[in-house]
């Protein structure tokens, strides 16, 4: 069996980090969304894995490498543009071949793996498996009805959802659904809807088997899903202190600590990673927080966020809360008067002001 991770697409719901970077490597506990996905195919036991990419091909091939460090084999295929899942299955044919295959969108976190799913479908006999959870949001995914447990019906991002399971970013399919790709045309919005080719496994009478997922699952696409998975990871999070903590600081529940990293005279209260070679001095760090490395927090106070790397955040007198700090951004408060917001914001870029 191989694996097919999606790691192209526009990402228009994260700009502006997406107008720098791929969302798939924005970390959640300190580690790209993408490295879970890679670890959860190898942990199923498949080493075979080929990486869609599109524009940010680049970065992401400098981050997975050749999947060795992961004990496994990366076949990048290049995507000319974003025309959708079904799409980029359509491309992965040469790679793919005849062989049984897991697809997992490079931006999805499943909490319990995909280890018995992918047992499951291997006995089943099956030509696809999907993989659906109860969301309160129906009309922001693929949709599934369900008449016995078996689907009949998909309906893509549907306006009046027919229910409220949504598809799971994990599918299982054998060679049969390069038949539905091929034959399925772009649907309104111009992309080759991967709903549209498993309806069309359906329709002409191929088994199309799902499953319920109980363990938590989050699509990362929008800011409140990646701190929300960053939440659910941390809540896994391990005690481990590596950098240095002066008499001065109380750290209190599980917080980890890179090496190179000084906290001078804070509060740290869990569960929060932090980096390497970060400076934290006179700060609050508030739960649900992970830092990346080089990040400089002095006289400010950080809760639920992500920061990214090299970002410095200094006497800022209020608490950041909710956010994700792209690399390198600067966050400061100087004493100039006039007394007023200055700011340098890429594209889209979103700030909420008390
Ligand atoms: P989506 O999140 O559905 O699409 P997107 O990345 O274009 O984001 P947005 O809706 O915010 O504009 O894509 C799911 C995953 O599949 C994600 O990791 C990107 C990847 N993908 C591709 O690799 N190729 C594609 O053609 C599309 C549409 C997505």
């Amino acid at each position: 069996m191989k694996a097919l991770i999606l790691s192209g697409g526009k990402g228009t719901r994260l700009r502006p980090i997406t107008h720098t970077g791929a969302k798939q490597l924005v970390p959640v506990a300190n580690k790209p969304i993408l490295f879970y996905a890679i670890e959860a195919i190898r942990d199923a036991g498949i080493t075979d894995i080929g990486i869609v990419v599109g524009d940010t091909h680049e970065e992401i091939k400098a981050a997975v490498g050749t999947g060795e460090k992961f004990g496994v084999k990366v076949t990048y295929i290049h995507q000319e543009a974003p025309l959708g899942l079904a799409h980029a299955v359509k491309i992965a044919e040469p790679f793919l071949k005849d062989d049984q295959f897991v697809m997992f969108l490079g931006d999805n976190l499943i909490k319990d793996g995909i280890t018995s799913l992918v047992e499951a479908y291997k006995k089943s006999g099956a030509n696809c498996q999907i993989l659906l959870a109860k969301v309160p949001n129906p009309q922001d995914f693929g949709v599934a009805v369900l008449e016995g447990g078996r689907a009949v019906k998909l309906v893509e991002k549907p306006k009046d959802p027919p229910s409220d399971l949504a598809l799971v970013g994990v599918y299982m399919f054998d060679h049969h659904i390069f038949e539905a790709v091929n034959a399925i045309k772009p649907s309104a919005r111009g992309e080759l809807e991967i709903t549209d080719a498993i309806q069309y496994l359906i329709d002409h009478g191929y088994r199309v088997e799902s499953h319920l997922v109980t363990g938590w699952w989050k699509d990362t696409g929008n800011l409140e899903a990646m701190l929300e998975a960053n939440r659910l990871i941390l809540d896994t999070l391990e005690t481990n202190i590596e950098g240095e903590v002066d008499a001065e600081s109380q750290i209190a529940g599980r917080v980890s600590i890179g090496k190179g990293t000084k906290i001078i005279q804070s509060s740290i209260r869990g569960p929060v990673i932090i980096g390497e070679d970060c400076h934290i001095e006179n700060a609050f760090i508030g739960p649900y927080t992970s830092i990346n490395n080089r990040v400089t927090i002095i006289a400010s106070e950080v809760e639920h966020s992500i920061i990214l790397e090299n970002c410095t955040i200094l006497n800022i007198g209020a608490r950041l809360e909710d956010s994700l700090l792209g690399k390198n951004v600067k966050i400061e408060r100087n004493g100039r008067k006039p007394r007023a917001y200055r700011m340098m914001l890429g594209d889209n870029s979103a700030v909420g002001v008390i």
